[in-house]
């Protein structure tokens, strides 16, 4: 399985920071962001990553993780969004990379406690569809800023339901997903939601209609740095005091 960092897009929720930076370089707590998104997938055994990345700071990836062999990355590939054209568009710079195998993606702005081997395993042996890991939050403030799933009286999922004003469940859809080859398929599909992008949820949600989405939820603390400059200072606090990705 092949991994991708999406490490993209304007960062408007952290202006000003984000006007001379990009988001995924500012710091949490002693290093980058960028690089925890990096070790959490070559703990879960993946090392053949490609990140990608736009805007004016791209040059400082390169500099920061360079061949990526210090990090225990086997060939780390590049590739560059001209646009801010949404997280599945940025996806979509990724197929040649994939080349047919299942992947795993990672929003470079989420930070785990603890690593997901567990799900990139089942997720080898479910073989097809997509499988997505669900963190549990029951603060509906956070909620409304992220994908929240609806489920069946079975215990799938129905429906996920992107920035939803009232969250219909208590469980966050976290920035890591795995995909079948097909998701390429997916994403060209797709039209561009009411903000003019392409939406990973819409991508999610066409696994979910066909009956093939699967998932797991996180155990411990998980955090999207980039929803707000709060929830950005609340991971540092967490971080600092209790480390991360720890197996
Ligand atoms: C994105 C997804 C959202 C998910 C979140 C996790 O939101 O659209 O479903 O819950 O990442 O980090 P964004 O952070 O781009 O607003």
């Amino acid at each position: 399985m092949k991994g991708v960092v999406l490490a993209g897009g304007s960062g408007t929720r952290l202006h000003p920071l984000t006007r001379i930076t990009n988001k995924h370089l500012l710091p949490i707590y002693d290093r980058p962001m960028i690089s925890y998104a990096i070790e959490a997938l070559v703990q879960a055994g993946i090392t053949d990553i490609m990140l990608v990345t736009g805007g004016t700071h791209a040059g400082e990836f390169l500099r920061l993780l360079g061949n990526g062999h210090e990090y225990g990355i086997e060939r780390l590939a590049y590739a560059y969004q001209d646009r801010p054209g949404g997280i599945a568009e940025a996806l979509g710079l990724a197929e040649r990379f994939a080349a047919g195998e299942g992947i795993l993606v990672m929003l470079a702005d989420n930070i785990v406690e603890h690593g997901f081997a567990g799900t990139v395993r089942r997720f080898e042996t479910q073989g097809s569809g997509a499988r997505i890991l669900l963190s549990e939050e029951k603060d509906p403030t956070h909620l409304r800023h992220l994908g929240v799933p609806a489920f069946a009286a079975d215990g799938r999922i129905e429906r996920i339901v992107e920035k939803p004003d009232e969250p219909p469940s208590a469980f966050a859809v976290t920035g890591i997903y795995c995909y079948a080859p097909d998701v390429f398929e997916v994403i060209g599909t797709l039209e561009p939601s009411g903000r003019g992008e392409l939406e990973i949820t819409d991508v999610n949600n066409w696994y979910v209609e066909r009956g093939s989405m699967e998932f797991d939820v996180l155990e411990g603390f998980w955090g999207d740095a980039g929803e707000s400059i709060d929830a950005y200072y609340a991971v540092n606090d967490f971080v600092r005091a209790h480390g991360a990705n720890k197996g």
